[in-house]
């Protein structure tokens, strides 16, 4: 509507037309009204079809006005033709450059309100990854032996039976064995069930003083549920060297365990039982929630089993070819899972396994 009524308002601007017997200087005036109207026109032009008219009715190359004063200048006498020449030349730029400029703001804010490019839409959060809770126990408990003088040593989680039980002075069919029942691979291979191997494959590599932790995964046919996972985190200790008593395990247990769950933290040791210390003993740590007075998460003793420990079975050494009555030494085995749950309060090691990020999240550093 509004276009057709513009158009006809500059078509009947006869103004900017070249009369039909034009004097040779009504040439300039004319066409500077040429390009006002042009100028005017295509500033006005609300929509890309409206400058198209306009561009037609201007600049069109069949009718076209600048196209009349184009024909014109061959009827001016040839001394009014340059100049008039330059003056037509100049027409067409600046109505070609009117016309430019009105298309590329059209074309700029129809970007801008179009419906393709929503700018009040929210930009997509940025994802930060983190690290998993039971890798940042791990990584602290690292750097805690780290400054005991223990490096890290790790084993294949494909064992064969010997390093996972013989060596570890399991005899054949050992009740022992029935809490370490696992996936049998054939041929005498098995997926760990432990870290333990990791002692013995270490000593026969590196001769003493030993003093390593050995973090990885171990796997037990158990089944899948708020305690128990068949395929779990586990941290070996091992320290050996000339004259290591159960002192020094006592010693390093507890230093570790005050740097790790604070320095007035009480730590108790339980006689125990495995195959390859001899004593041997569980570690335990005043509960953390309860501050000992008893409470659900330590089943209402006040304290909670943190690891496996004791001196290194002399077979073990000798299986491993070290001089057992001239090396003596200490080990524990610690579920990192187990203590990630006491340091976050998480009723079930599901947790740990479910890859859930509004849970994760929460912890990733
Ligand atoms: N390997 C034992 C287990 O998995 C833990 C342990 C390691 C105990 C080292 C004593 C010494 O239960």
């Amino acid at each position: 509507m509004t276009n057709g009524l513009r158009r006809r308002r500059i078509i009947s601007d006869t103004s900017a037309m070249l009369p039909e017997n034009f004097q040779p200087d009504e040439y300039f005036p004319h066409i500077a009204r040429l390009i006002s109207a042009g100028v005017s026109s295509f500033a006005a032009a609300d929509s890309a079809d409206q400058l198209e008219a306009a561009r037609i009715e201007f600049l069109g190359d069949k009718r076209g006005y600048l196209l009349e004063f184009q024909k014109a200048l061959g009827k001016l006498p040839p001394e009014a033709r340059r100049e008039a020449g330059r003056a037509f030349n100049e027409a067409k730029t600046r109505l070609t450059s009117a016309f430019e400029e009105r298309r590329d703001a059209l074309a700029g804010s129809s970007r801008a309100t179009g419906p393709k490019l929503d700018l009040t839409m929210p930009a997509r959060e940025r994802w930060r990854g983190g690290k998993h809770p039971v890798t940042l126990v791990i990584d602290e408990i690292v750097a805690i032996f780290r400054e005991l003088g223990f490096t890290v040593a790790l084993g294949p989680e494909s064992e064969s039976e010997w390093y996972n039980f013989g060596s570890l002075n399991f005899p054949a069919d050992h009740p022992a064995m029935d809490l370490h029942d696992t996936f049998y691979l054939g041929e005498g291979a098995l997926l760990r069930t432990h870290t333990s191997p990791v002692q013995v494959r270490t000593l026969q590599k590196y001769p003493p003083p030993i003093r390593i932790l050995a973090p990885g995964t171990v796997f037990r046919r158990d089944p899948f549920d708020a305690s128990h996972a068949p395929a779990f985190a586990q941290l070996e200790g091992l320290a050996i060297d000339e004259g290591i008593s159960f002192v020094d395990l006592k010693a390093t247990l507890t230093t570790f365990a005050r740097r790790f769950f604070g320095s007035s933290t009480k730590t108790r040791f339980r006689p125990s039982y495995f195959p390859f210390t001899e004593p041997s003993a569980e570690m335990d740590v005043e509960c953390r929630l309860c501050g000992g007075v008893g409470c659900s998460a330590c089943k209402g003793t006040g304290w909670m089993e943190i690891m496996g420990s004791g001196m290194v079975h002399p077979s073990v050494l000798e299986a491993a070819g070290i001089d057992s009555e001239r090396y003596t030494g200490w080990a524990f085995g610690m579920g990192p899972g187990r203590i990630a749950m006491l340091r976050y309060g998480l009723p079930d090691i599901r947790l740990l396994y479910d890859s859930d990020v509004r849970f994760l999240s929460q912890v990733a550093e």
